[in-house]
């Protein structure tokens, strides 16, 4: 028998206004009984499959930027981000300041979750009508196919967001581990949020005075079992974030991260202890496409499971998102985005399955 995340089944879209997702199996669960089996559902066509290789000797660096320089101010180091965001959409960062044993007790606190029984995780599951908590997002249709992943998603800050009733508050340690991490995240997304200002042309709090307020933050823990067939499936399919920008912790020791450079899949490879950092939807369209919120997927390993935990930092629903005024020039920039409310965009990529960037049409304004 299939283990089901069960779910609320209210068909409104619930409490978070943001969208809703068809319950789906757990794969863990499925896994946990038969570690062979491929189900049906999650066998992707030929033409989505990954290419599994050992050997990424010969797959380009992203790019790496040191924070403690950017976080003085550092000139050259400013300019390696802007190039990172204008050619890359993706970078990691070293240096960072957040104590190694923070990202580890996370680490620890997120595997301890999935270790629970699957009735214990249950307890925490999503309802089909709201977005947070565990199971899966951005499943839309019985016939599309699964991602080889369960996650947990959970609203961090701004605090008076969070629901508790998806936090698992009687595992040891994990609600202080969650939010010390979540405070740590939101001190280097500050430091980022101010930089991206200055790049796009203006004053450090530019940003911020935008959306009059914080980012809000919200965390999601991926879990990705191992599968005998790694070349039929996707821990997670192609698609960009909708985010202002996210930051990502993954293991150290499993690659699975894959981003859509120059029309080529491109592994990040894991460096120990740092974030991978990925500007999103809401700044590519607040930047004018100077920055591109680039298509990404994870890939599955056959030996070893993988969790990785993505921070979204994102505006408040009802900010406005259009390109900056600095970053419009009607005779070399013309305006590519239509100017929209945050949770009317959030709405569209929720509404959806994951399918690359097809989502962000809906704020593309048509071009000659
Ligand atoms: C995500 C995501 C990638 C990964 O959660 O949005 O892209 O490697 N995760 O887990
Ligand atoms: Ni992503």
């Amino acid at each position: 028998m299939e283990a089901r995340v069960e779910n609320g089944g209210s068909c409104e879209v619930g409490k978070s206004g943001w969208g809703k997702s068809l319950p789906v199996p757990s794969i863990q669960e499925i896994m946990r009984s038969d570690s062979q089996s491929v189900p049906q559902r999650y066998i992707h066509e030929n033409k989505d499959r990954p290419i599994i290789s050992e050997d990424l000797a010969d797959s380009p660096e992203i790019p790496v930027i040191d924070f403690s320089f950017l976080a003085k101010g550092n000139e050259d180091e400013v300019q390696k981000l802007h190039l990172a965001c204008k050619d890359w959409g993706f970078f990691q960062v070293i240096n960072h300041g957040v104590k190694e044993e923070i990202l580890e007790k996370m680490k620890a606190a997120v595997a301890a979750f999935f270790e629970l029984p699957f009735q214990e995780k249950k307890k925490y599951a999503k309802a089909e009508n709201e977005i947070e908590g565990y199971g899966q997002n951005f499943v839309v249709s019985e016939h599309q196919k699964l991602d080889w992943s369960d996650m947990i998603y959970l609203f961090t800050i701004p605090s008076q967001n969070r629901n508790f009733k998806f936090w698992p508050l009687s595992l040891p340690g994990f609600k202080e581990a969650l939010e010390e991490y979540s405070r740590e995240m939101q001190k280097i997304a500050e430091e980022l949020q101010a930089n991206f200002s200055v790049l796009m042309g203006l004053k450090r709090d530019g940003l911020k005075r935008l959306q009059g307020g914080e980012l809000k933050q919200g965390i999601r823990m991926n879990y990705y079992p191992i599968c005998s067939r790694p070349d039929l499936v996707l821990g997670i399919s192609p698609h960009s974030d909708g985010t202002s920008f996210t930051l990502l912790l993954q293991d150290d020791d499993v690659t699975g991260l894959q981003i859509k450079h120059n029309e080529a899949w491109v592994p990040v490879k894991p460096i120990p202890n740092s974030l991978v950092v990925n500007i999103g939807d809401a700044t590519e369209i607040q930047s004018n496409g100077m920055y591109k919120s680039i298509e990404h997927r994870a890939i599955i390993n056959e030996k070893k499971p993988r969790i990785s935990i993505a921070t979204f930092m994102f505006p408040d629903d009802e900010q406005e998102i259009g390109p900056v005024e600095a970053m419009i020039d009607d005779q070399n920039h013309p305006k590519l985005y239509r100017n929209i409310k945050y949770v009317d965009y959030v709405r569209e990529k929720f509404s959806r399955k994951m399918e690359g960037k097809a989502h962000t049409q809906f704020a593309k304004l048509r071009t000659r």
